[in-house]
């Protein structure tokens, strides 16, 4: 396939909480499989990681750290650009633009706001949580971006990042590709294991709620041992909200040895819920094994890092350039370029 013929796909995850197999089998994974189909950004979103407050000691490391996690679970720098947001400051200036061309009923429409702003306390809720998503439309529209590899939990926030792109191009003029959310293999969304009812998240803080990517076999096993199931015995995938726990274990199961639902429900008959664990430990330590063996190599050295934050911020900036520029001429603001001519 020729360069101009790839498809750009756009993705990011925010440098807060700690990157947990949900965040491995539902997203990085399917990046690293498709990243030779695709001309592809892989982004650390550290803009959005200030929304809902953050600890300014950690961001940094936080930001290295999810860089080198993409890295180390196959993301190719040779291949794809990876760089940390707030280092392409196009971002943040699109944001503005397309904050003033975005309603804010839209905005107060979106369930994860509507989630995020009810558990904190009213008078700390920032403008910035309400106009995330605005920052996340100017991350994929920069760039043209036609695909968007995201979790189900973000497809309104990509219909809200196509309405914005429509709504500006009809204010305008046609500057920005419509995108097209790109959603995972089927199974692919990982369930706490606490609490098998609700999405698997890295900024969970509660212990044994989720395997992190970094974790040792010991603490693997331990959260895998402590897994929500039911007081049934049978090793079948269910939709059964009773049954979720056994569920999310044989999805996970599934999500990293393959094969089909029946593969794997013939492999468990006659087994019991504790051998599904000791199962699902086994795999996921294993799978995560090489991995961390990677992500010690690369944070070892700071230099590898450095450089290819530095050049995949070099590179999306170059490509996010010329889109800022139109945005900035179409809305009719002062060319720079004219004052340049001046001489002082
Ligand atoms: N909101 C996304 C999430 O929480 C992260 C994100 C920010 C993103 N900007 C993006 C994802 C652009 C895809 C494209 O998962």
């Amino acid at each position: 396939m020729t360069e101009q013929k790839r498809k750009r796909v756009f993705s990011g995850i925010q440098p807060s909480g700690d990157l947990t197999i949900g965040n491995y089998i539902g997203a990085i994974r399917q990046w690293v499989q498709h990243q030779h189909e695709f001309n592809a950004l892989y982004c650390v979103v550290d803009l959005h990681a200030i929304t809902a407050g953050h600890d300014p000691a950690s961001l940094a490391a936080k930001t290295r750290e999810v860089a080198a996690i993409y890295i180390a679970c196959g993301i190719d720098p040779a291949q794809s650009i990876i760089f940390a947001q707030s280092h392409v400051t196009a971002h943040a200036e699109l944001g503005w633009l397309l904050t003033c061309v975005t309603p804010i009923g839209w905005l107060q429409r979106m369930t994860q706001f509507k989630d995020k702003a009810a558990k904190q306390d009213a008078a700390n809720v920032s403008n910035g949580l309400l106009s995330y998503p605005v920052l996340m439309a100017a991350d994929i529209l920069l760039y043209h971006t036609e695909a968007v590899p995201v979790g189900d939990d973000q497809k309104q926030h990509l219909e809200l990042t196509r309405d914005i792109a429509q709504r500006f191009n009809h204010m305008y003029g046609e500057i920005f590709t419509i995108p097209e959310v790109m959603l995972p293999l089927e199974g692919a969304r990982v369930m706490g294991l606490d609490n098998p009812l609700t999405k698997m998240s890295k900024s969970e803080k509660t212990q044994y709620h989720a395997v992190h990517l970094l974790d040792n076999p010991d603490q693997i096993r331990k959260s895998v041992m402590r897994a929500v199931t039911d007081s049934g015995s049978l090793v079948t995938f269910s939709n059964d909200p009773e049954r979720a726990g056994v569920n999310n274990l044989l999805t996970i199961y599934q999500a990293l040895v393959g094969g089909t639902q029946a593969d794997v429900e013939a492999y468990f008959v006659g087994k019991s819920y504790g051998d599904l664990k000791k199962a699902v430990a086994e795999v996921v330590a294993e799978t995560l094994k090489p991995i961390q063996a990677r992500y010690a190599e690369i944070t070892a050295d700071e230099t590898y890092l450095n450089e290819i934050l530095a050049s995949g911020a070099d590179r999306a900036r170059e490509l996010a350039a010329p889109t800022l520029q139109s945005v900035y001429q179409n809305m009719g603001f002062l060319p720079v370029k004219q004052l340049q001519q001046v001489k002082l």
